[in-house]
Formats: C-alpha cells, sequence, structure tokens
C-alpha cells in the first residue's frame, strides 16, 4: 500500500509525490520530490527559500534522508546559497561513501553536483528578522551585528521560542513496501551561524528501516539530538511496541530531559505495514496524510503528549556548576 505522512505544511508537495508513488516511484524518489516543493515555497519561512535566518541574517539549510531498504543516508548542513538541500542529502547518500557534509564542503559538493544556487533571504523574512534584531539589540545597530564580540550572548536574547519550530517532514511507501524519511529546514530562526538541528541527524531527526518503520521530527532540534527521538520511536517498535506506544514513550522520554531550553517536540511515524500516526506536544496538532485514493492530502490530528516547557532567557545565564 502507498502512503504519504508528514508535517502539515508537506501538504503543498504531497499530490506531486503521490502522482510519482501511483506510477511506480521509489519512496525516495517520493519523498525528495514532496520536500523539493516545500523548499520552494517562499511563503514557508521554515525551510528553504523564504526561511528565516541566522541572528547574522544568513539563511543556513540543513536537510536529511534515508532509505529504509538498508538504511543508507545522506546529509547536509549549515549550507548557503542553494535552493535544494534535500537533493543534495540524496546525492551525498548515492554518490559519497559519506553521511554528512557541513559548510564550505556542503557548498562545493553542492557545486560539483550543479545544484540550483541562489539567494534564499527573501524581503519579507529580512524584514522580520531586521524588526527583532532592532528590537533586541538596541542600542546597538543591526549594522554591526557581523562583529559584535559576544554574539553568544545576543543569540540567546533575539531567540524567540515561538520561532523554534517548523521545518518539514515526509515518510513515503512505495508499491514495494520501501519506506524513506526524509527532513529539510532553515533551522531555529536566528540562531548562532553554524548551528545544526536534528533535522539532518539521522536517528535524531529522522530514521527509517523497511523491518520496523520510520520516523522524522519537527521541534526544538536540540531535544531531539540529545533523546535520539526519531531512532527511539523506530527502536521501540523493534522490542515490540505499537505504534502508539512507541510515539508516546519517545515523546514523555523528552519531558524527562534537563535543562533550560525545553520547548515543543513533533514527529510523524509510520510502522512497517503503513499504519501511520503523529504525536506533538502541541494541543491539537495535526500533521498531513495521504494515499492512492485521495486527490489531495487530509489534515489527521495528531496524539499529545504534554511536555512541560522550560524555557530561560538571559537573565538565567551563568556558568554551570
Ligand atoms: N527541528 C529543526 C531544527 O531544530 O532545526
Amino acid at each position: 500500500m502507498i502512503r504519504l505522512i508528514g508535517s502539515e505544511n508537506a501538504g503543498v508537495g504531497l499530490p506531486q509525490a503521490m502522482d510519482l508513488l501511483r506510477n511506480g516511484g521509489s519512496a525516495i524518489a517520493a519523498v525528495e520530490i514532496a520536500i523539493r516543493a516545500v523548499e520552494a515555497n517562499a511563503d514557508d519561512h521554515s525551510v528553504g527559500l523564504g526561511g528565516y535566518p541566522n541572528i547574522l541574517g544568513q539563511v543556513e539549510l540543513d536537510a536529511g534522508i534515508m532509505d529504509g531498504r538498508d538504511r543508507t543516508s545522506g546529509a547536509v548542513a549549515a549550507l548557503k546559497g542553494y535552493l535544494h538541500p534535500i537533493s543534495l542529502a540524496r546525492l551525498v547518500m548515492e554518490r559519497l561513501p559519506h553521511v554528512f557534509l557541513v559548510g564550505e564542503g556542503a557548498a562545493r559538493f553542492a557545486r560539483e553536483m550543479e545544484a540550483e544556487a541562489g539567494e534564499l533571504l527573501t524581503e519579507p523574512a529580512r524584514e522580520v528578522w531586521a524588526r527583532r534584531l532592532e528590537q533586541d539589540l538596541a542600542p546597538r545597530k543591526l549594522k554591526e551585528v557581523t562583529d559584535l564580540p559576544d554574539l553568544w550572548r545576543w543569540v540567546e536574547i533575539a531567540t524567540d521560542p515561538q520561532r523554534t519550530h517548523g521545518t518539514v517532514n515526509v515518510i513515503a511507501r512505495d508499491a514495494q513496501g520501501h519506506i524513506c524519511a526524509g527532513v529539510s529546514t532553515s533551522g531555529w530562526a536566528w540562531k548562532y551561524p553554524g548551528r545544526v538541528g536534528d533535522s539532518p541527524i539521522a536517528g535524531a531527526g529522522f530514521y527509517a528501516d523497511d523491518r520496523y518503520g520510520a520516523a522524522a521530527c519537527t521541534g526544538t532540534g536540540e531535544m531531539a539530538i540529545r533523546a535520539a527521538t526519531a531512532h527511539s520511536v523506530i527502536f521501540a517498535m523493534q522490542m515490540g511496541a505499537t505504534l502508539l506506544e512507541a510515539g508516546t514513550r519517545a515523546m514523555a522520554d523528552l519531558n524527562d530531559l534537563g535543562g533550560r531550553y525545553l520547548a515543543g517536540m513533533n514527529f510523524v511515524a509510520m510502522d512497517r505495514d503503513g499504519n501511520h500516526a503523529g504525536f506533538s506536544s502541541y494541543e491539537n496538532a495535526t500533521y498531513a496524510h495521504m494515499d492512492a485514493s485521495m486527490d489531495a492530502p487530509e489534515l489527521l490530528p495528531r496524539t499529545y503528549v504534554a511536555i512541560k516547557q522550560r524555557w530561560e532567557r538571559q537573565s538565567s545565564l551563568g556558568n554551570r556548576q
């Protein structure tokens, strides 16, 4: 049974991906084509073109993909100037003996692959960034931000917990029963330059294994990295948990994390038979779903699992003993 699930914002890419699956396309190709549509959507400020920039006003993109047939995987992170990081993640998986390229190395690889280059910072995203920093950096001037010797302090002030989420993820199951998971993001708005979230990290932001299923996260990447959330879901199923049990446990595990920066988490998951679910620490959250009988994706409710938010800002900074 062919099927697609993903974050709510994946909906724009699912019909095209479903056409591909209906015509015998692979789960990998379906994930890539669906995510490319979101990366090209300038109105989505959490992914690709139009994504919110880092604190310096530069858009840095992360993406990752995993093939459930054999858990081969590819990822790029902190990539600047290229429109489709998910395609580069796929090329890393298929053409290199490596799994993960970052920064300049990822950009060099993109050039070699003749990937589509372009300016990612749109005027609406730049305006929101500038307004936010002018407000928080006063009396310092926005143009001085690049030279701030203590950027680490300012990044915490400028960070907006409401903008720690976003991101797109897609899980596809093709006619052969193969599963693939992919994620793409511009990351946490106003992040410190070089910050990498969970989206390009196999086991944290995404995981796919035909034997058990797949999971993919959107939310506060630092949490999913620390708890290896996507892998946790699949490992629980490997240990015999149902999809609902596995997802609920992985969310509850996040609630047990310590530290000062716990915000929200969402993930979607599918078992090897194509049964699917979404989970969220936000009430009334939904995820996108489409199967072969549908002309358009539907939004389904996610299972709500509370995570107590612990978000402390600059005033609490101090050396950790
Ligand atoms: N989950 C996306 C990020 O934290 O960058």
